[in-house]
């Protein structure tokens, strides 16, 4: 890995370290704060598409791999919509001994929360992500979906109920921040992080450029209308690895 912005302002190693890449992801000051930042991280191809063949392991590669585990094991909570996990096969976060120590002096436990935004209720409840976390599971949903499966995912999981019709974004952050959950990372899908866009809640981007051309209509990382404005965001850091460019752009202004 070659580090090619560095926003630490001095060298920092081996930038393929883990230590280094929690030094360059660092959140900012204000989550100790108790101000919440939520960053995203997702990938994409050259022409933009967000998937191959259904999932975005086809655009991933080792340091993509690398980078998405460091950015957990920073976080507080994972904000996920539900046709991610259900795509994916959404796993519990798991415990990373190097992260270990890092966390505890931060008050954190070992590994994030996955909070899965769903409106349909439909979850495996019987999965690893329900009965095997270190943390509970946060089900974020509305007040109208299906109360008896609202009801089955209490049982396994912490179920949030944010706005009627449509989970209302600023109220599960809002949420997420309440449980001191302030190091805050969305893993998409587009649907979702177009939402989370169009609420005026992203600080911050972590986008992987895989070095493919792929055509065809997968969807663009964010899905929506078109913001009214577009958001400007500046280039904070930047690594390279085998083709690969992974950028962080935070909010700019
Ligand atoms: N390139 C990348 O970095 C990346 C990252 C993540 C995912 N992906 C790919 O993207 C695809 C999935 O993404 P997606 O955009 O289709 O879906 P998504 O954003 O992961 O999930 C959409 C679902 O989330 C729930 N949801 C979203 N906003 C909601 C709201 N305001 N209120 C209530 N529920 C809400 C709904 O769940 P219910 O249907 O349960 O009601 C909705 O169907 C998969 O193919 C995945 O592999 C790519």
């Amino acid at each position: 890995m070659q580090l090619l912005i560095n926003p630490v302002g001095r060298p920092v190693g081996d930038p393929g370290s883990l230590e280094a890449l929690a030094e360059v992801y660092a959140y900012p000051e204000q989550v100790r704060d108790g101000r919440p930042w939520l960053r995203a991280n997702m990938v994409s191809g050259l022409d933009g598409a967000a998937r191959l063949d259904g999932l975005s392991e086809g655009l991933s590669s080792s340091a993509d791999k690398r980078i998405f585990g460091v950015l957990r094991a920073l976080a507080d909570v994972v904000l996920v919509g539900a046709e991610t996990v259900r795509a994916e096969g959404y796993r519990p976060a798991r415990a990373r001994a190097e992260f270990a120590a890092a966390r505890r002096a931060a008050g954190q436990p070992p590994a994030p929360a996955i909070a899965i935004v769903t409106r349909s209720l439909h979850l495996d409840l019987t999965a690893p992500l329900f009965t095997e976390p270190l943390v509970r599971t946060v089900v974020i949903t509305t007040s109208d979906s299906p109360a008896e499966r609202r009801r089955a995912a209490a049982e396994v999981a912490d179920v949030v109920v944010a706005g009627e019709g449509d989970v209302d974004l600023p109220a599960a952050v809002r949420e997420l921040t309440g449980r001191g959950w302030t190091r805050q990372l969305t893993e998409g899908g587009p649907r979702l992080l177009g939402q989370v866009a169009a609420a005026g809640l992203l600080d911050e981007l972590c986008l992987s450029l895989a070095p493919l051309v792929t055509v065809g209509d997968a969807p663009r990382i964010a899905a929506g209308p078109r913001l009214p404005g577009a958001q400007p965001m500046r280039l904070a850091s930047l690594i390279e690895d085998e083709g690969f460019l992974f950028g962080r752009y935070l909010r700019a202004g």
